[in-house]
């Protein structure tokens, strides 16, 4: 694993455009995997930059992100399909039909995580996939559990997450209790990993994650075994590391 450190959150935001801008020049329909949450942020800010001044186009990308509440339009604008198009999608060049997120509107579960699964399968898999840490070590919406979840699954969100989360809507009682996300091996079948994490208050999972034990109830532990997986956070978040 590589591990890179930023002196604060803009720096980590550089880096980790970095490597996903580099991605996009050396192989120009790459098929990016792309998170939401407050980490990636400002990192899809500088790779609005990179488009605007012109050294980056995304006209052939192909993305897939990893999660959508269930029971959320797209219209909501706590869907994670509203967070993309406002974060990023809306400024880029990217295609819409090249853009995919589960549909949190398909009740059916099995049918919609299988209909998730053969978009990624379609898309020959993903080349790069960013992720952002939970507190309780989730990566997507895969909640500490017994086991590794493998392909795209429907989630019910744990106590933790639904407190972390609930600072984006009106009342705890107004977060989705389910969501779509992709799997574990889905996340791991991802040719290169990138996982952003910023703030003291990711020191204590960061080092669980990397440095101890793989379990399912750390499920970002499971990373380890990945060959390809780049770590950049900040000072904070990293502090515990070394
Ligand atoms: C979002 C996602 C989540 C977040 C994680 C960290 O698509 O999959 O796993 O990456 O909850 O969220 P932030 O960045 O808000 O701390």
């Amino acid at each position: 694993m590589r591990i890179l450190k930023a002196k604060d959150y803009l720096e980590m935001s550089r880096k980790a455009a970095n490597l996903i801008a580099a991605q996009v020049i050396m192989k120009p329909d790459c098929v990016l995997g792309l998170a939401t949450g407050s980490t990636p942020i400002g990192l899809y800010q500088q790779l609005i930059q990179g488009y605007q001044q012109g050294d980056l186009d995304f006209s052939q990308v192909r993305t897939a992100n990893l999660d959508e509440y269930k029971g959320l339009t797209r219209e909501n604008d706590q869907s994670y399909y509203y967070f993309m198009h406002q974060n990023l999608f809306k400024s880029i060049n990217v295609k819409e039909e090249n853009t995919n997120i589960p549909d949190g509107t398909v009740a059916d579960s099995a049918a919609e995580c299988a209909r998730y699964d053969e978009v990624i399968r379609a898309l020959g898999g993903v080349d790069l996939q960013l992720l952002g840490l939970g507190h309780n070590g989730h990566i997507g919406f895969n909640e500490p559990a017994d086991s590794f979840a493998k392909g795209t699954h429907c989630v019910d969100l744990t106590e933790s997450t639904i407190e972390a989360n609930k600072r984006f809507f009106a009342s705890a009682d107004d977060v989705p209790r389910q969501a779509y996300t992709m799997g574990i091996q889905t996340i791991m079948s991802a040719r290169k990993i990138l996982v952003v994490v910023n703030g003291e208050a990711k020191a204590d999972i960061v080092q669980k994650a990397f440095f101890g034990p793989v379990t399912p109830q750390v499920p970002a532990s499971i990373l380890q075994f990945h060959p390809d997986v780049t770590l950049v956070g900040d000072e904070a978040a990293l502090s515990k590391i070394n």
